[in-house]
């Protein structure tokens, strides 16, 4: 299995003597199909020349300031969103200290500043220098904030002596960066996923809808991508952008919804309804701003047919994933959702009191038939990237 499928690496390469191993490991994320864009320090251009990695890569490798605004738009703001994940490798002291602080001295700590992606550190130094209290103290706070470290490894130094603080060998780093993008989980997967609210119109210039910003939806979107699927996003009106290498459609109504997710269902695997899908529609919709007349008008509703049954009722069904946000009883009321809509699993959480749509953490716990899994209150990004590792799992299971 190619592990690193549609992956976007952004390699940071800081002065160490051993920046002449990442030149292998540029080769060998490609080699698992990553696309590799390598930002290099001013030290580390003294160890390797640019031009090695900027074969390596089939990229132009970025080191000064306005590299990054060289001619191929990418500024440095748009490369740091071109990346799913930046790996610094090797990492120095010097880098790890610049990092803590949140320095942005440089173009690579700056883009690491701009980031909201995964970040994985290898350090590489000296046995003494990686014992050092600051370093130890820098590595602590960096774990701390969510930053992962891969390493070191153990062994003869290029200073003679011998002792922790080597880089990580190419190999290994790779293993150990496949294993944080959740292995590929969902390698050459077809996914379908709907997210955000719909609107459902009363006349000209209104509708009923929700609160939901979309945000649950798009991040696993973007997880998907990141684990290797392809990924269609057919979305509500929301105001985020949709991960780049997404195929989206956008929809307005329930209905609108239903035939777009039709229309695309049969040629993917996997569903996820992440939409928050309005249950009702105003039974009539007036081409004219209806009027204000009475004090109180009535308005009458009619139901909108179930997407995700729906998906989950036809003949060659794909692997389907609802969602239930429920005030209380959560998971009496995702069982019965789960069984009633002929779902695979269904993720819940509970509403309310801060809870839910607007917020950017949430907790989570996923119910299938004969288990359930819960995740900590954490921001949707991760929580996304966990909730697709344990689908793929399922999905391989099932099929
Ligand atoms: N859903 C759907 N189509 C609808 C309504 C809901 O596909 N017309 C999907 C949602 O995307 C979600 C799941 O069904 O994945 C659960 O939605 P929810 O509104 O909680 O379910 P309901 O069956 O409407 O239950 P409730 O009575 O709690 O509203």
């Amino acid at each position: 299995m190619i592990k690193l499928a549609n992956k976007r690496v952004l390699l940071g390469v800081s002065g160490s003597i051993a920046a002449y191993k990442s030149a292998e490991l540029v080769r060998l994320l490609r080699q698992q199909g990553a696309e590799v864009r390598v930002v290099m320090t001013a030290t580390a251009t003294e160890f390797v020349q640019p031009l090695t990695f900027q074969a390596l890569s089939g990229n132009m490798v970025y080191s000064a300031w306005d590299d990054a605004d060289r001619g191929d738009g990418m500024g440095h703001i748009e490369l740091a969103r071109w990346a799913d994940a930046i790996i610094i490798a090797p990492a120095s002291a010097d880098l790890l200290a610049r990092l803590r602080q949140g320095m942005a001295n440089d173009l690579l700590t700056t883009l690491c500043l701009a980031s909201d992606r995964m970040i994985a550190v290898a350090p590489a130094m000296n046995r003494l220098m990686w014992e050092n209290a600051a370093t130890q103290d820098n590595m602590a706070v960096l774990k701390q904030r969510g930053i992962h470290v891969l390493g070191p490894g153990t062994g003869g130094q290029a200073c003679g002596e011998i002792g922790l603080g080597r880089m990580l060998e190419p190999d290994q780093l790779v293993q150990d960066i496949s294993a944080l993008f959740g292995s590929g989980i969902l390698s050459g997967a077809r996914l379908l996923l709907t997210a955000g609210p719909t609107r459902e119109p009363i006349d000209a210039m209104r509708f009923l809808s929700n609160r939901s910003s979309g945000k649950m939806g798009y991040a696993l979107a973007q997880a998907a991508i990141e684990a290797g699927a392809d990924v269609t996003l057919i979305s509500g009106p929301v105001a985020l952008t949709a991960p780049a290498r997404a195929k989206r459609r956008d929809v307005n109504s329930a209905n609108e919804m239903y035939e777009a997710v039709m229309a695309e269902v049969p040629t993917h695997d996997i569903f996820i309804s992440a939409a928050a899908v309005a249950d009702y529609r105003p039974l009539e919709f007036s081409k004219e701003k209806v009027k204000r007349k009475a004090n109180t008008i009535d308005l009458a509703l009619t139901q909108n047919r179930d997407i995700v049954a729906s998906v989950a009722a036809l003949p060659n069904k794909p692997f389907v994933v609802g969602f239930a946000a429920e005030t209380s009883d959560v998971e009496r009321h995702a069982r019965g959702k789960l069984q009633r809509k002929g779902l695979d699993m269904i993720a819940a959480n509970q509403v309310g009191d801060g809870q839910g749509a607007e917020v950017d953490d949430n907790a989570m716990t996923l119910y299938w038939v004969e288990g359930s899994h819960h995740l900590e209150k954490t921001t949707k990004h991760k929580l996304a990237r966990q909730m697709i590792a344990i689908i793929g799992e399922h999905y391989h299971a099932a099929t």
